[in-house]
């Protein structure tokens, strides 16, 4: 299974997601691709925010070899889950897929938690909440991996 960790700057909640689905992936020795993308640009190439680095890393998680890139349209063909952070990376997800033939594959990763809520993981880039995204997105995380294992 190939699936892709979603948010808007691809620098703090989605690489922590991606960082902590891989981790689970060589746990469990699982056959799965894991990658993570922002639906903006104005990251491209730089480093996980520093906040996310070292919640990651408290957390016996390394993620400072991620790199940011852009989610792209080509993303809604080759991977098989897309899981994004809030209602507004699921808008921005939805309107590169022009045929409306991926819609099925684009899915709010709370709602792996809390079951057709649509909460959304909040963006800690200003308010600092690292620790609470990191708790969310391992519980999220940790539910989808129960699904299917
Ligand atoms: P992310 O957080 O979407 O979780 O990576 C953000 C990162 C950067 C910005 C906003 C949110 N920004 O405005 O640059």
């Amino acid at each position: 299974m190939k699936v892709l960790m979603v948010c808007l700057g691809n620098i703090c909640r989605s690489p922590i997601a991606h960082g902590i689905m891989q981790s689970r992936i060589d746990t469990h020795n699982l056959d799965w691709e894991v990658d993570s993308a922002g639906t903006s640009s104005w990251h491209i190439g730089e480093q996980p925010d520093h906040r996310s680095i070292d919640i990651a890393h408290r957390n016996g998680i390394d993620i400072s070899g991620q790199r940011a890139r852009q989610f792209t349209a080509s993303d809604l063909e080759y991977y098989d889950i897309i899981y994004v952070m809030d209602s507004s990376n699921y808008q921005n997800v939805r309107l590169l897929d022009r045929t409306n033939s991926h819609t099925h594959k684009i899915k709010l990763i709370l709602n792996y938690v809390y079951l057709e809520e649509n909460r959304a993981v909040p963006d800690p880039y200003y308010d600092n909440n690292f620790q609470q995204v990191y708790q969310m997105l391992e519980q999220a995380v940790d539910k989808i991996i129960e699904e299917y294992i």
